[in-house]
């Protein structure tokens, strides 16, 4: 397992993160199906809506790497019950995964717990229902 290596990584996509205003920085890693990783960070702005959350980031690293599918996704802050994903983010994430992708969610001391995508998002509305 690289599980240690992925913490690391995404812990170094967290102390990247651009919070003036919040002080609440999220790093996300993201493992695709093909075994490639993204990561990201929130992005905030002094016009607070146009700020963007870590995963969004990755997501948008991920497409541009050519790759669709989310196997794995950490995501980290510094408390100690781990990052949580945001509601909406939850939505991002399903657009590139199904049932069975996991959601770890790590503090800086390592993984707190992981989930399902279908357990943080149960009945979801996905791409095959339009
Ligand atoms: N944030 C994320 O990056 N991801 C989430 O899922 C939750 C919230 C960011 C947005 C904002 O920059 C800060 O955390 C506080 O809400």
């Amino acid at each position: 397992m690289n599980e240690e290596s992925n913490i690391k990584a995404t812990k170094e996509a967290m102390s990247k993160a651009y919070v003036p205003y919040s002080n609440y920085p999220v790093g996300v890693l993201i493992i695709t199906d093909k075994g490639n990783k993204f990561t990201g960070c929130n992005v905030e702005n002094a016009s607070y809506p146009l700020g963007n959350c870590a995963e969004a980031s990755a997501i948008a690293a991920m497409v541009m790497g050519g790759e669709r599918k989310i196997n794995q996704i950490y995501v980290m802050t510094k408390n100690d019950e781990g990052g949580i994903p945001c509601g909406g983010c939850r939505q991002r994430i399903r657009e590139f995964s199904d049932s069975t992708t996991q959601i770890i969610m790590c503090s800086p001391d390592g993984i707190q717990n992981r989930m399902n995508l279908s357990e943080l998002l149960p009945q979801s509305f996905g791409p095959e229902h339009l």
